[in-house]
Parts: structure tokens; sequence; C-alpha cells
């Protein structure tokens, strides 16, 4: 048998990936049939990653934002699930059976989860956190007589996830394509990013006003009795690292509880440190009534999803004689859980927060000064998570096919790589750098990766 660990070049498992790997999200018949645009990782230390050549990059972006311990926990990890696989490799949380590292995840969940949520239905991913928020929304309202209640409203480029439910939920016609309708019926509402408006609602009480007029709107033409519920992420990944105005949150709350749909807070990304809180949603006075978790629960050491669920609801899902009928046979999957809970462990040992509380200013600092370059419209973000949205040729801000092609599609990527750093580059309608480090990165890091975006994007600014 082969291993990944006998081959020696990066071109070698280029060849092997196109011959049997399908990826995500790739044109898999263009990549790595000449083993040239395949990237592969081979091994983590710290922040860095290593590919399969031995070239070393700083990870900007957690693996894909799951990584929020960098690499070099393996050997508490390792204890952690060695002690579990031991004890129990598997049983299912399923028809009044569970196992105890479930349990214990659970209760340690309650005591860091936003106001009023005590419970928690685990999965294996986030688009299955998120179908399982849909179905427990579903799920209360016809417990309480409001069957009616079958449509979500979500947000405008907003990403929830790519099964056939969650892709509803997820606003790109593209990514939606050739799947048919959508399975549940959907409005999408603005976003919150102010980039661009000028006068008044470059305040934030103004701009907070006409984004809830504008919910508001939405509701009542849809009919109240008509809406199960409204999925927003604290901080919207899609479209940069858009923030919330003042206000934006508890104003949801407000219309939550006045036409009677649940707020779900989408936190796969924002949860577990990434805005230097667990929970993203904590700096913006959010108090959802289902959260949504992936990705950094388990610090992307073993796969999981979970959804946190209010007393509110479930109040009346464990009324006497009704059951939940939903579920996934790996979900709360034990060396998951305990690997999840090591996690939280080490977070708190380690003083996790801490470090993003101590340096996000400093990151603030940093990803702002990068507006001086003419390539660059604006600078969003929280925490560890910072999004430049890039300004082409055009008078509009926009991009000749020309410039986006030789600078977005080509040069940035191309540059950020060669000098070492993982970032992210949107190619789409608002082009974007995207960095969302490890929470472990400590000044020096967070300045060289200023430092690559600040020399990248300077180098395109004078090719506009
Ligand atoms: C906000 C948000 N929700 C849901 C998902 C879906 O998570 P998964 O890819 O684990 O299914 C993602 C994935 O990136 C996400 O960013």
């Amino acid at each position: 048998m082969t291993t990944s660990t006998t081959r020696t070049s990066s071109g070698e498992l280029s060849a092997s990936a196109s011959r049997h790997l399908l990826l995500n999200m790739t044109p898999n018949g263009s990549v790595g049939t000449d083993g040239d645009n395949l990237f592969v990782v081979q091994r983590g230390e710290g922040p860095y990653v290593d590919d399969a050549d031995g070239r070393r990059y700083i990870d900007g972006l957690s693996g894909l934002y799951c990584c929020q311990l960098g690499y070099s926990y393996a050997a508490e990890f390792a204890e952690a699930a060695d002690r579990q696989l031991r004890e129990l490799c598997f049983s299912p949380l399923w028809s009044a059976s569970a196992h105890p590292t479930a349990i214990e995840l659970a209760e340690r969940l309650s005591r860091i989860a936003p106001v009023d949520i005590e419970h928690t239905f685990f999965s294996g991913g986030g688009a299955e956190a998120v179908e399982t928020a849909w179905k427990i929304a579903r799920k209360y309202h016809a417990l309480r007589g409001d069957p009616g209640r079958t449509k979500a409203i979500a947000r405008r480029g907003a990403y929830h996830g790519l099964t056939v439910g969650t892709l509803s939920f997820t606003d790109d016609p593209g990514l939606k394509e050739p799947y048919g309708p959508p399975a549940i019926e959907t409005r999408f509402v603005s976003h919150t990013n102010r980039f661009g408006l000028s006068g008044e609602l470059a305040d934030d009480a103004a701009f907070t006003a006409r984004l809830l007029r504008e919910l508001e709107d939405v509701i009542l033409a849809e009919g109240p009795e008509t809406i199960a519920m409204l999925i927003a992420e604290p901080v919207q990944n899609r479209g940069g690292c858009i923030t919330p105005p003042e206000g934006y949150w508890p104003g949801l709350r407000t219309l939550a509880d006045r036409y009677g749909f649940l707020l779900v807070a989408d936190e796969v990304i924002t949860a577990f440190g990434r805005l230097g809180e667990w929970f993203g949603g904590d700096r913006y006075g959010a108090r959802p009534d289902i959260v949504t978790v992936a990705k950094g629960i388990t610090a992307g050491y073993a796969p999981m999803g979970a959804t946190l669920v209010g007393t509110k609801v479930t109040e009346v899902l464990n009324r006497p004689g009704a059951i939940l009928n939903h579920g996934y046979t790996f979900g709360g999957h034990p060396l998951s859980a305990a690997i999840a809970l090591r996690s939280l462990d080490i977070m708190e040992r380690d003083r996790i927060l801490d470090n993003v509380r101590a340096l996000q200013d400093h990151l603030a600092t940093r990803m702002t000064s990068l507006k001086t370059l003419p390539i660059v419209g604006d600078v969003r973000g929280a925490g560890f998570f910072y999004a430049c949205e890039l300004v082409g040729d055009l008078d509009d801000g926009g991009f000749s096919d020309t410039a986006r092609a030789a600078l977005v599609a080509d040069l940035i990527p191309r540059r950020l790589r060669e000098a070492g750093l993982l970032a992210r580059v949107y190619n789409r309608a608002a082009p974007l750098v995207q960095i969302a480090p490890p929470l472990i990165s400590d000044r020096q890091l967070l300045d060289r990766i200023a430092d690559i975006i600040a020399d990248t994007l300077d180098e395109a600014s004078a090719r506009l």
C-alpha cells in the first residue's frame, strides 16, 4: 500500500489526485493534471503549514477558519483521542441513548453559550448544524400550532452551506446552479456593508434604522405568520467580514419577538474566539434563539457541528410526547466530543481569547492602514478576521476585465503565496483579500501578515 508519507513530490501527489480525488468547489478537470496547480499541504507546525515540497507558509486562514490553535497541539489531542477510543469508540445519540463525553460537552457549552441557551444538538459540520436549526425552528412552530411558518429570511450574499437545504439560505446563484429550486422558500434582505454609502447612512443609527425598516417591510409583505426564522452571521463572511452597525442585533431581536420568528446566529466561523469572544454575537448584543457552530469547535482536530438551542425553544421541543425526529448517526461522535472538550480546556488554559483581545486593536490598526493604498477601497473586520475590499481601474471603482484577470486572478494570489502567506482572494463581484489567522498568532506574526499584504497590494496598486 502506498501512503502519502512515501511520496516524495507534489507532482506525484497531484497526478494521483487528478486520477482519484474530487475536490470541493474546484474545476476538477483542470487541476492537478500536470502537477502544477494543485496545492498539496503536507504538515503543520504552530501557525504554519508546509507544502509537499517543503515550502513553509503562514496559515493566514486557519485551514478554512478551523484551526484556532494552529498545528502544534497534536500530543494533547492524541492523548484525549487515545483515552476516548480505548474507553468507547462509538455510540450514537439516538433513541434515548447517549454517551458521557457528549453529555459533558453539551454541559460545558451551556456554560459559555449566549444567554438563555442551555441545550446542544450535535452534528457533523456546519451545514448539518444549519439544517438542524431550520428543522428545529419548523418543529417549534408546528408544536405551537403554527405550521404555516414555512419561510426563512437570510441576507444577501451570505453563505450558510451547500447541502440541498442550506443552499436555500446561501445567496449565490452560481452555487445554486444546477440544483433546481431551493428546498426552503427564502427571502433575502440587505447585509450590513456600508462601504460606498455616504451622508446620513454612514451614521450607525440611521443605517441600522434603514436595515431594520427594510426587514420589517419584507416580513409584513410576506406575512409574519409565514416566517419561521431569520439566519445571519454576527460578522458576515461572504462579501468580506461585514460587521453590523450598533443596534442591529438588538433590533433583530425586537423584530423576532414582535413577529414570532426565531433568530438564528450562524457562528460557524465567528464562534470559539475568532472575534475575541466564545461567541461572536456577544460582541454585538445578539440574543439569538439558536446558534450554529462547527469549524473552530474542535480547532480543526476532528469534524463536528453543533446547534445550540435556547430554553424558549427547548421548553416547546421537550413537551411530553413531542419527538425531535431528526438526527445524524455520527452527530456527537465520542472522538470529536473528546477533542472539542480538550480544545476548550486548551483555549481556557492558554488564554486564547485574551490573546485575541490583546492583539485585535493592533491588527485593526495594521489592516486599516492599508486603506491608503489606491487598490484598497475598504477594510473591515473584527478580532482576528479581516478583509480588504479592492477597487479597480474603472470610474465606479470596479475592475476592467483585463485588470481583474491580471491583478485579482493572478498577481495578488500569486504574490501572497510567493511571500509565504495563505490568505483568501475572492475574485467575485467585490474582489477581496481576507485573513483569519490562528488565534495563537503573536504580534510579530500579525505584523508579518500585514506587511505581506501591504507589499502585495502596493505592487498591485502600481499596476492598476
Ligand atoms: C457561516 C457558515 N455557515 C455554514 C457553513 C457550512 O459549513 P460546512 O462546510 O462545515 O458544512 C459555512 C462554511 O464555510 C459557513 O461559513
